[in-house]
């Protein structure tokens, strides 16, 4: 852990909710206070009664079952989140009722009911059968914003099967690696996708990656473009063929509670992503009662949540958490300046959605790019705007606030994890002012404190290290075959407490702003990425023998990617070069924005990187702090004179 958590507050002035919203939302301060109190107090009681609101095919015999640090929630019960999230729709009168409408960015657009939406799901379902995968199997998903994500997602959490969803902007690499890492032998993918108006191809990479992921045994590709992708036979099936030929009829798996409903990949400050593991039980629960009251969901409503399947708040918030409130997606393939910055203002117009929720990086973009784009159309449908990600700056609130929600949508500003599966901390929008830039209250169930590196509470207003110190239903199971770096990352960083590295402070009314990350996690737009990752990925170049990787701040992404690197004797470095092959190792969204060729790093005399300097460097800032315990103190002034020229 490093320390950058003395950040200053700055006090703003409170937001209110109209009056016309408090009294149309689900709950109040008061209503929000009791059921806080009891999910801390009894929380076998409060979870138990909400998760009656879901259909089990099998009760639990206990709530909780908590052997620190692991947790199993419902005990014994039975439950799929496929079924809960169509069948039980469907069943309730909810058939003919929008579940998904996408719009392409090409301008396709395509609506789904929960009852064509089930029938596809189901059909998915039959052809993964089909192929081969059995409950428990790993299957990923390497695929754009279409519905078929979705589908896919649904139909393996109708069979059983273990869903790995990889962001399609990663690289080959970084593809392969997580098929490779989780033992899939089936990968669905698609042609290619839609962004800015070319064509990224999906199946290509996926081609590359299966040379490098020897467990790859079948692929499912979505014709998504133009179908010409060349298609390996014996290995590769056509998606549209495949569910043509299955049958649409499909009874949903009884799993057991703890049975795992996905891993996702997530950056840690040390090694190789980490497969994190989620159950059905719990984070169903999770999901469910997160989307249901932080975005105060009405029957009428049109939620669009922005954030791609590759991200946790794609699974949570444009998935699960939407469809398990019987509520109406909007889904979005493209990019947000597609053919201009009026793209998702249009989109609001056009669909009349009715809860936004996406993330600072964006706001930033929007503000930047100006407000004639919002003001050229109607927004008068938006009801609620929410963000997520990373920290938001009180500016870019405010602009949110004003000019999105003309002054009249709450904002929510939710902070959670891949790790925590659903929201942690927020401002529920009808109960409660919000403080721009602040995050807001613990969640039901939620029992956050801020301490030090020790374990000692910290006194309001003082930066400390944000933990969790029960355990909660959506919280992750494990760290995917490799169970001790589970224990040893989330509970053993600060003794019998969750921490998954960000420093917090706490006001006197018990809002929680939350300031970034202390450990060696970088946040660049709202994406987790891992110091060490990009620094093996440099000292893999010939060019390179040795990376140090920090990040900047930076008035758009939050965080930008630096890098010091050490040329190997005999070779020169080409900058660009190394650049591109950081897209390459990693994705273009892991590329070092600037790197700086150094002649030494500077070093504890036990050869420790000391990160805290370089960062002061790489922002232009005076170094603070003691250097005594570095090998050579005069390499930061050659470092900082580099980096200034
Ligand atoms: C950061 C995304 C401040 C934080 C859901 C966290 C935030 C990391 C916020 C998790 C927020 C997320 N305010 N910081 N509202 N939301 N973060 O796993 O540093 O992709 O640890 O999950 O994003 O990123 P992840």
């Amino acid at each position: 852990m490093t320390g950058k958590i003395d950040h200053t507050s700055h006090d703003e002035a409170p937001v209110f909710p109209s009056a016309e919203f408090a009294a149309q939302s689900s709950l109040n301060a008061e209503q929000y206070r009791a059921m806080y109190e009891q999910s801390i107090q009894d929380p076998e009681t409060f979870w138990g009664n909400i998760a009656q609101e879901l259909h089990w095919h099998a009760p639990w015999s206990r709530v909780l079952d908590w052997q620190e640090p692991h947790a199993q929630w419902f005990v014994g019960a039975q439950t799929n989140v496929a079924y809960n999230a169509l069948d039980r729709q469907v069943d309730s009168g909810l058939g003919e009722k929008r579940a998904i409408v996408w719009e392409g960015e090409d301008g396709e657009i395509r609506t789904y009911t929960y009852s064509d939406l089930l029938e596809q799901v189901k059909r998915a379902a039959n052809a993964l059968l089909t192929l081969g995968v059995v409950k428990g199997d790993r299957v990923t998903l390497y695929l754009p914003m279409i519905p078929e994500a979705a589908i896919a997602m649904l139909a393996c959490a109708r069979i059983g099967a273990v869903h790995s969803v990889v962001f399609g902007g990663f690289s080959v690499s970084a593809l392969a690696d997580r098929i490779q890492n989780a033992g899939s032998k089936v990968l669905v993918t698609a042609d290619a996708s839609y962004r800015k108006g070319a064509l990224v191809p999906l199946k290509g990479n996926a081609d590359a990656a299966a040379q490098k992921a020897p467990i790859l045994e079948k692929m499912l590709v979505v014709c998504r473009a133009n179908c010409d992708a060349p298609m390996q036979p014996g290995r590769d099936v056509y998606w549209h063929d495949a569910l043509e030929r299955a049958s649409s009829e499909h009874e949903a798996a009884a799993l057991d509670s703890e049975h795992p409903l996905f891993v996702l990949y997530t950056s840690g400050s040390t090694g190789k992503p980490k497969g994190v593991v989620h159950s059905t039980g719990g984070y169903m629960v999770g999901a469910y009662l997160s989307t249901k009251t932080v975005f105060d969901l009405k029957a009428g409503d049109l939620f669009w949540c922005t954030a791609d399947v590759g991200w946790v708040t794609g699974h949570s918030y444009a998935v699960y958490g939407p469809l398990l409130t019987g509520a109406s997606v909007l889904m979005y393939e493209g990019a947000p300046n597609h053919p201009d910055w009026g793209r998702f203002w249009d989109m609001v117009q056009r669909h009349k959605v009715s809860v936004l929720y996406t993330a600072p990086t964006a706001i930033r973009s929007f503000m930047r790019a100006g407000d004639e784009f919002p003001n050229r159309y109607d927004l008068s449908s938006l009801r609620l705007l929410g963000s997520v990600g990373e920290p938001i700056n009180p500016e870019a609130w405010r602009w949110y606030w004003r000019v999105i929600g003309g002054e009249r949508c709450p904002v929510v500003d939710t902070w959670w994890q891949t790790e925590t599966g659903s929201i942690m901390l927020t401002t529920l929008p009808g109960a409660f002012p919000a403080k721009p830039g602040t995050a807001g209250l613990p969640m039901f169930g939620v029992d956050a404190a801020i301490v030090t590196r020790d374990g000692h509470d910290v006194e309001d207003g003082q930066g400390g290290l944000l933990v969790i110190r029960k355990p909660w239903p959506s919280m992750l199971r494990t760290v995917y075959g490799d169970d001790e770096r589970y224990v040893k990352t989330y509970w053993g960083e600060i003794t019998g407490v969750y921490f998954a590295g960000d420093g917090a402070r706490k006001d006197a009314d018990g809002y929680i702003t939350v300031m970034g990350r202390v450990d060696d996690v970088l946040n660049v737009s709202g994406h987790r990425l891992g110091t060490m990752e990009i620094e093996s990925a440099l000292v893999g170049h010939a060019s390179v023998s040795e990376a140090a990787v920090v990040g900047r701040p930076d008035e758009l992404k939050g965080e930008c990617v630096v890098a010091f690197v050490l040329v190997q004797d005999g070779h020169t470095v080409d900058v660009d070069e190394l650049r591109r092959h950081v897209s390459r190792e990693i994705g273009a969204l892991a590329r070092p924005d600037a790197i700086y060729v150094a002649d030494a790093l500077p070093k504890t005399r036990s050869g420790k990187i000391m990160r805290r300097f370089l960062r002061q460097v790489a922002a232009g800032q005076e170094i603070s702090g003691d250097t005594s315990t570095l090998e050579d103190p005069s390499v930061l002034e050659r470092l900082a004179a580099t980096v200034a020229q």
